[in-house]
């Protein structure tokens, strides 16, 4: 298949290949399109055949659900059931913006879409350019991040190309992703809303507006337990770069000279470090040094990561040793999609 490149310019969207971009969604195509968060890999969410050619193109498990995208607020009640006075507030608060909802699905939604689930997610972003392209696709477009399943998500037209050319109709390039990690997911199918997924909306956030918020313990516990997770998709192991990612953990200094012994022991294994800014001067000795920011700026630091665990893939880096950003607010989902990169392997020094 040859994959159209449709660059739109978010400041002055060209609604011709907008309306290019919606009539291969209502065809039964697959378009992937930039949202604040990452790129999503979109087709037409009410369409079962089309939810069957997303989880193709991404090689990904048909029981992991998608989430549904819209682009006005009154759509959710064409596909959920029971919508909460509690979820209602937090949209007021939240919506457009990097947060998912679960509810109970109605009939319209396949199960194809839901992998099988009787609820749906279902997410209104506030890119502008994602807002238009749902509207000309039809309202209701599923999508999974734009990634081969088990790659780092996408944060730019390019990673998509990477990993999506060939596979699907087209990629809506409109630059990089502001905040650079996937929605935060809160679950308000069963009596307290359980965030499932942390993101840019924090726990903090989440009770600020709704009180009491549990946390899915299978995703959120400090030790690794049995318990299955309840968004499908947290079990399978995620944003993996090609080489072995070990997070070194304790104060500066430690983790520093840490990771200077492991670079300087072997010159036979190419490595690669993730880190702070601060220190990139102390790591001169690996082959591949991802700045990744200030310490103290978080978004920053969000947004680059994805893009740093490709970047060691395409530098063949076979050891990658990564800081710890335990930082305020994102520090609880960028460290838990660090953790799962690295398959939980953490060093304490
Ligand atoms: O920021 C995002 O959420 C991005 C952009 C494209 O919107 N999308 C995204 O989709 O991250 P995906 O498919 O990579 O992750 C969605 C997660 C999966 O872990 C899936 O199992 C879970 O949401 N999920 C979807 N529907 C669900 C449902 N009905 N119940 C529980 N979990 C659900
Ligand atoms: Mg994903």
């Amino acid at each position: 298949m040859d994959t159209k490149y449709l660059e739109i310019d978010e400041n002055h969207i060209d609604m011709d290949k907008i309306r290019l971009a919606g009539q291969i969604i209502k065809d039964g195509g697959l378009v992937a399109f930039p949202t604040e968060t990452v790129y999503g890999l979109g087709g037409d969410g009410l369409n079962a055949a089309s939810s069957n050619k997303i989880y193709s193109a991404k090689g990904r498990p048909s029981d992991n659900p998608l989430i549904i995208h819209i682009a006005k607020f009154d759509d959710l009640y064409k596909i959920a059931d029971e919508v909460p006075q509690s979820a209602i507030k937090l949209a007021g608060s939240y919506w457009p913006g990097p947060l998912t909802m679960i509810f109970k699905k109605k009939a319209i939604v396949p199960l194809e879409t839901t992998g099988g689930l009787n609820t749906v997610a279902v997410r209104f972003p506030s890119h502008k350019v994602a807002q238009e392209f749902i509207k000309a696709a039809g309202g209701f477009v599923a999508a999974p991040s734009a990634n081969l399943s088990g790659r780092p998500s996408p944060t730019t037209a390019g990673h998509v190309r990477e990993d999506m050319d060939g596979r699907i109709d087209a990629i809506i390039d409109a630059g990089s992703c502001d905040i650079g990690l996937e929605s935060t997911i809160i679950d308000f199918t069963q009596g307290i809303p359980m965030m499932l997924r942390p993101g840019y909306v924090s726990e903090k956030m989440l009770r600020d507006v709704l009180g009491q918020v549990d946390k899915d313990p299978a995703v959120f516990g400090n030790t690794l337990t049995d318990a299955k997770p309840k968004a499908p998709g947290m079990k399978y192991r995620h944003y993996a770069p090609k080489g072995n990612l070990t997070i070194v953990s304790g104060d500066r200094e430690a983790v520093i000279s840490y990771i200077k012994d492991r670079l300087s022991e072997t010159k036979d294994r190419k490595k690669g470090v993730i880190v702070c800014h601060d220190s990139v001067d102390e790591y001169k000795a690996a082959d591949f040094i991802g700045d990744i920011g200030e310490r103290d700026d978080e978004a920053t630091i969000a947004a680059r990561l994805f893009d740093l665990l490709r970047r060691c893939d395409d530098e063949g880096i076979e050891e990658i040793y990564s800081e710890e950003f335990d930082t305020p607010q994102l520090g609880l989902a960028i460290m838990n999609r660090l953790i799962k990169a690295a398959g939980h392997q953490i060093i304490k020094v």
